[in-house]
């Protein structure tokens, strides 16, 4: 089932197309005159309400024509980044360290099969295929804005399910306080593994109750097709109060601990990349203000907002912290 849900968060019924007009455009434009259809039928699109959206099983869902969404927006009013952004603009270090390069270098990443282990500290653990978590789990799909520590941003519709889903599968025991990720280790396919200059994998971490909030999604796909290898294909996580780094890609392994996991960027440069990293406009990076952000296919730059505009759901998991220490 794939189920559209913006969970928790207030949208105005003026901003979200309906699922059936969402997915009917989509079988609409599989037919000859797709692409110009596309642009017209997005700048057109009625504005209407939730209220008739109902749930299209996967397999019903016709070829992905990504254009046609081009006129949803998030619950703030600001457009979807384009396809061809989002999947050409990456930071994906195991390929390249040039956003520019990533797509090509990541062309032909084998990403099937794939095994993903959930271990540590839970009363059932256990190892799962990428198709038994995408039969397992229903597929919802999310907009997210995405504002990377480097100061840019996008606005993403991703298709997953919570990561809450998953752990209460496996139980967390009553002593686990992390998860940690890891991404797959393959030097052969990923080049970038082989420099020195981080120590492989990829890790990040959260506090067991941040992986337990809903908007913490395990994405399989985004623009209702399955994730490219340059997005972290063929599961990745998306934290959207957090800066992009916290996304971690191509997930092999999630662990329960009672340790706060050291992350890649963490162990890199300490002083720079905090487990936190929530996105915080008044805590600079020590080499550049986080005050604003470009965001990709605008022009000039836009201030940024605390937890990405996520506080109402996610501010209370910090209460009484101190944001500038823990950052
Ligand atoms: N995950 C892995 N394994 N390796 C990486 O280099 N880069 C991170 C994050 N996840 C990265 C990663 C950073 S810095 C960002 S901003 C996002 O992925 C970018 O995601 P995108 O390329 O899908 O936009």
């Amino acid at each position: 089932m794939l189920i559209r849900k913006q969970t928790g968060i207030e949208i105005p019924s003026s901003e979200i197309t309906p699922e059936h007009i969402y997915f009917s455009r989509r079988a609409f434009m599989t037919g000859a005159a797709a692409a110009a259809g596309a642009a017209a039928l997005a700048a057109c699109a009625p504005k209407t309400d939730l209220s008739g959206a109902g749930s299209v099983s996967r397999t019903d869902l016709p070829a992905a024509t990504p254009a046609v969404i081009a006129g949803q927006t998030d619950e703030l009013g600001d457009p979807l980044t384009s396809f061809e952004d989002v999947t050409n603009y990456n930071n994906f270090y195991e390929f390249s360290t040039s956003k520019e390069a990533v797509a090509g270098k990541a062309a032909d990443f084998p990403t099937s099969p794939w095994q993903v282990a959930v271990t540590g500290m839970a009363r059932n653990p256990g190892v799962f295929s990428i198709e038994d978590l995408r039969a397992r789990f229903d597929q919802e799909e999310r907009i997210y804005r995405m504002r990377c520590v480097e100061g840019w941003s996008m606005v993403i519709p991703w298709l997953g399910f919570p990561l809450a889903a998953l752990l209460k599968e496996v139980e967390p025991a009553a002593d686990a306080r992390y998860v940690r990720f890891e991404t797959v280790y393959d030097p052969d396919n990923m080049p970038g593994q082989n420099s020195p200059f981080f120590r492989w994998p990829y890790v990040e971490g959260l506090r067991l109750d941040e992986a337990m909030n809903d908007l913490t999604l395990l994405s399989t796909g985004l623009y209702g097709k399955e994730l490219l290898p340059q997005n972290g294909a063929p599961l990745r996580l998306v934290v959207p109060w957090k800066y992009g780094f916290k996304g971690i890609k191509s997930i092999v392994k999630i662990e329960l601990t009672d340790e706060m996991p050291e992350s890649l960027w963490m162990a890199a440069a300490p002083n720079e990349y905090g487990f936190y990293a929530n996105v915080n406009p008044e805590v600079s990076h020590p080499r550049w203000s986080q005050a604003t952000e470009r965001r990709i296919g605008e022009g000039g730059r836009r201030p940024t907002l605390p937890f990405n505009g996520y506080g109402e759901q996610v501010a209370a998991l910090y209460a009484g912290m101190d944001l500038a220490a823990n950052f």
